[in-house]
Parts: C-alpha cells; structure tokens; sequence
C-alpha cells in the first residue's frame, strides 16, 4: 500500500511538472513573465531558469515572497513591485478548475497578489495536474483574504452568505499572507453562482480579495496526466 501512495504521489508530481513544462515552453524572448506560486509553478519557476541558463532573454514578476525566491535561486531577473507593468505572460497552478476555465485559487495563501498579477496580464496560463479538474467549483474551501482589523466581524459577514468559515492556521497561529492580512478558508459546498458569489463576498468590508478567478481571466489551461499525456480541455 505505502509503495502504491508512493508511486501514485510521483505520479502527481510528474503530471504537475509536465503542465508546467509545456506552459514555459511558450514563453519567448523579451517577454515579462508573471511567476504564480505552489508547487505547480514551482515547477514552471525552476524550468524557467533553466531556459535562462541557457540564453533565454526574459524579466519577471512574482506573486509572492517564497516565488521571488525561488526565481531568484534559479537566475531569472526580477523586475521589483514598484516598476510593476502588465504581463506578456502569467503562468500559474489552480486548486480547483471547472469546464468553463473558472477557479478557485488561494490554497498557498497567495490569491491576492496573484490576482493582480492575472489581471494585469495579456495570457493567463492555468497548469495542473489532473485532480485539480471538477465539474462545479467548492469542494475545495474558498480562500478569502480579509484585513485583521474587525476580522471576527468580517468572519460572521461571510458566514451569513451561507458558508462554514474559520481563519487559516499555520503552526498553531494564524497564518499571515504576504500583504500582512489574514485568510478566511469558506466552505460553501457546490457553489452555483461563482460570480454572483464574487460581488457578494468582494462588497463586505473587511474583504481584500477571494479565490475566484472567473472566465474569462483564464486564456488557457494545460493539465499533465498521470500516464505522462498533457492536454488542454476545451
Ligand atoms: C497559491 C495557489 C496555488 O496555485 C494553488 O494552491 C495550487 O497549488 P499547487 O500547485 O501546489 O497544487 O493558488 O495561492
């Protein structure tokens, strides 16, 4: 059984570094490059370094501490937050994909910064592997990052929208995102209205941002399979 979970685990890994190998693959010269954050586009980070090495002539943008990091360790040039322009290009992993390219994203504490980053970009590349593909958006908890202040009120606000809400724990403490707020983890079950969801959670104060990345935000979505395949579900 250890060695099946085993194989299995690899397996995952494999589909989530081949996603993100073919993702980097559509990055060229001169382009500036938007940098997600997990260990999908950890992969695409690493990769991307690896293209560097080897004469690729890009600049960067990361949408979090741990991502700049990371490219910075694997030789990409980094362009700082202050001279933040538009994306040619923003590759990055997802925690739950539907069939209309909507998502819930936000598992590694990151969604607001990489929201900016999807926003602001001309291509948004979704990678995955292909247990992040669901038929409706909400099994996983949508991440919502709300400001400390007022935030057990912000807390009940959300859970009048018909979720169980707690705040995200990490070693016993609250975990602090990178903008120095707070994650609100919200289970809603299967959600039907993804963007009516969005407006009613974005106009409570107290909210910053949530893990809804809705159509049409995402260009294209590439998954790496289990057997090595990878493929871009219409
Ligand atoms: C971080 C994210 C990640 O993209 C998402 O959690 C997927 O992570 P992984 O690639 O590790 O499965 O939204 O805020």
């Amino acid at each position: 059984v250890t060695l099946c979970l085993r194989g299995s685990k690899l397996q995952k890994v494999e589909a989530k570094k081949a996603a993100a190998e073919k993702a980097v693959s559509f990055v060229t010269d001169g382009m500036l490059v938007g940098l997600g954050t997990g260990s999908t586009s950890a992969f695409a980070i690493r990769a991307l370094g690896e293209r560097v090495k080897a004469g690729l002539r890009i600049r960067a943008l990361a949408s979090s501490v741990a991502s700049e990091a990371l490219a910075a360790e694997s030789g990409i040039p980094l362009v700082p937050a202050e001279k933040m322009d538009t994306t040619d290009l923003y590759i990055d992993g997802a925690d739950e994909i539907d069939r209309s390219r909507n998502l819930i994203k936000g598992g590694g504490g990151a969604l607001l910064r990489e929201k900016i980053l999807a926003f602001h970009s001309r291509s948004f590349i979704v990678i995955a592997d292909e247990s992040k593909l669901v038929d409706h958006l909400g099994a996983f908890p949508l991440p919502v990052e709300i400001v400390p202040f007022g935030s057990a009120l912000t807390l009940k606000e959300l859970i009048l929208l018909g979720c169980e809400a707690g705040i995200r724990q990490k070693d016993g403490k609250p975990f602090i995102t990178d903008n120095g707020n707070l994650i609100a983890d919200c289970r809603f079950g299967s959600i039907s209205d993804p963007e009516g969801l969005n407006r009613a959670l974005l106009s409570i104060p107290g909210v910053v941002e949530c893990g809804l990345f809705l159509h049409p935000m995402v260009g294209r979505v590439i998954v790496g399979h289990r057997d090595g395949r990878v493929t871009e579900p219409s």
